[in-house]
C-alpha cells in the first residue's frame, strides 16, 4: 500500500494522501484510489495543483466523461468542465440576482449528479481554485449507510421499484423558468430504487431530489415515502460537510452519496471550484 487514507467520518469518506495528478503516479496508484473509491465513495485528494486539462485527464481514468449540456453554468458552452463560481472573470464579484447564480442554487438541493440521465453518473470531481473563509461547504449523505438502517418492512417495500427522475424538480424549487421548455418536455428517467455495488455488493438507496415519482403508487404515497426517504438518508449521522481548501479535488460516487452546496457570503467572498462527471456503464433498470 503505497497510499495513505484516513478515513473522514464513521461510515465513509476518505483523504487519500500520496498521490500528485499533475505529476503522474502508477496504474498501481491508481488502482488503490479505485479501491478506495469503491469503499468509502467520498475520496478528498488535498494539495492538488490542476488547470482543467489536467482535471480532465484525471477524471477520464475513472471512465469517459459526460459532455455537460449548455448551461449557465459553464457560460452556455458545452463542455466537459462545469464551473461554479460568483466572480467575472476580471474579479468582480456577480450579483446574487444575475441568472447564472439562481441557476447554480439548483446544488443547494440535495442529488446525485444526472440522475435524471438515463444512464447516470458513476462519480464526479470537484477541484478547488478558491474558496470563502466560512461556509460554501459540500455536504455528502451516504445512500449506503441509509440503506443499511433503513427498517426491514421499507427494504421489502423498495425492493425492486423504480422512481421517476427529471431535472426540472430540482431546478422548480429554485425559482420558475430555469427549465427550458425543451428541457421540460423530455420524458423523466426511471431508476432503481436500489441499487448493487458491483466491486462489493454493497447496497445503496437511490434517491435526491431529481426523484418525482414511485412507479406502482399513487401520488400520495410516492411523495410520502420519498420525502421520508429524503429526509432518513440525509440524518445528520449520515452526513459528511467537506469543507474546501484550495488545491482539494474531491471525488464522490454518484451511485453511492447524495451531495449539495452549503451557502457563503457571496456577495464578499469568492468561490470558484471547476467539475468534472464521469458517466456511468448504463441505465439503472
Ligand atoms: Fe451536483
Amino acid at each position: 500500500m503505497s497510499l495513505s487514507v484516513t478515513k473522514l467520518h464513521p461510515l465513509f469518506a476518505a483523504r487519500v494522501e500520496g498521490i500528485d495528478i499533475a505529476r503522474g503516479f502508477s496504474d498501481t496508484d491508481f488502482a488503490e484510489l479505485r479501491a478506495a473509491f469503491e469503499e468509502h465513495s467520498v475520496i478528498v485528494l488535498p494539495g492538488q495543483t490542476l488547470d482543467d486539462g489536467q482535471q480532465i485527464a484525471f477524471s477520464e481514468r475513472f471512465g469517459p466523461l459526460e459532455m455537460m449540456l449548455p448551461h449557465a453554468g459553464n457560460n452556455l458552452n458545452p463542455s466537459h468542465i462545469s464551473r461554479m463560481y460568483n466572480s467575472e472573470t476580471d474579479g468582480a464579484i456577480i450579483p446574487p440576482e444575475d441568472r447564472r447564480m439562481i441557476y447554480l442554487k439548483a446544488n443547494r438541493i440535495w442529488h446525485t449528479d444526472s440522475s435524471f440521465k438515463e444512464t447516470p453518473s458513476l462519480c464526479s470531481l470537484l477541484y478547488a481554485y478558491e474558496v470563502p473563509p466560512e461556509g460554501g461547504e459540500t455536504e455528502f449523505a451516504s445512500m449506503r449507510a441509509a440503506y443499511d438502517a433503513l427498517d426491514a418492512e421499507t427494504k421489502a417495500q423498495i425492493e425492486g421499484k423504480v422512481a421517476l427522475h427529471h431535472a426540472a424538480r430540482t431546478r422548480d424549487m429554485v425559482a420558475p423558468g430555469l427549465v427550458t421548455p425543451e428541457r421540460r418536455a423530455t420524458p423523466p428517467v426511471r431508476h432503481a430504487m436500489v441499487r448493487t455495488n458491483p466491486v462489493n455488493g454493497r447496497k445503496a438507496l437511490y434517491t435526491g431530489g431529481h426523484a418525482g415519482k414511485i412507479e406502482g403508487m399513487d401520488e400520495d404515497e410516492s411523495e410520502a415515502l420519498l420525502v421520508r426517504l429524503l429526509n432518513h438518508t440525509t440524518q445528520p449521522d449520515f452526513v459528511y460537510a467537506h469543507k474546501w481548501t484550495v488545491g482539494d479535488i474531491v471525488i464522490w460516487d454518484n451511485r453511492a452519496v447524495l451531495h449539495r452546496g452549503r451557502s457563503w457570503n457571496d456577495a464578499v467572498h469568492k468561490r470558484t471550484l471547476h467539475r468534472t462527471t464521469v458517466a456511468g456503464d448504463g441505465p439503472t433498470v
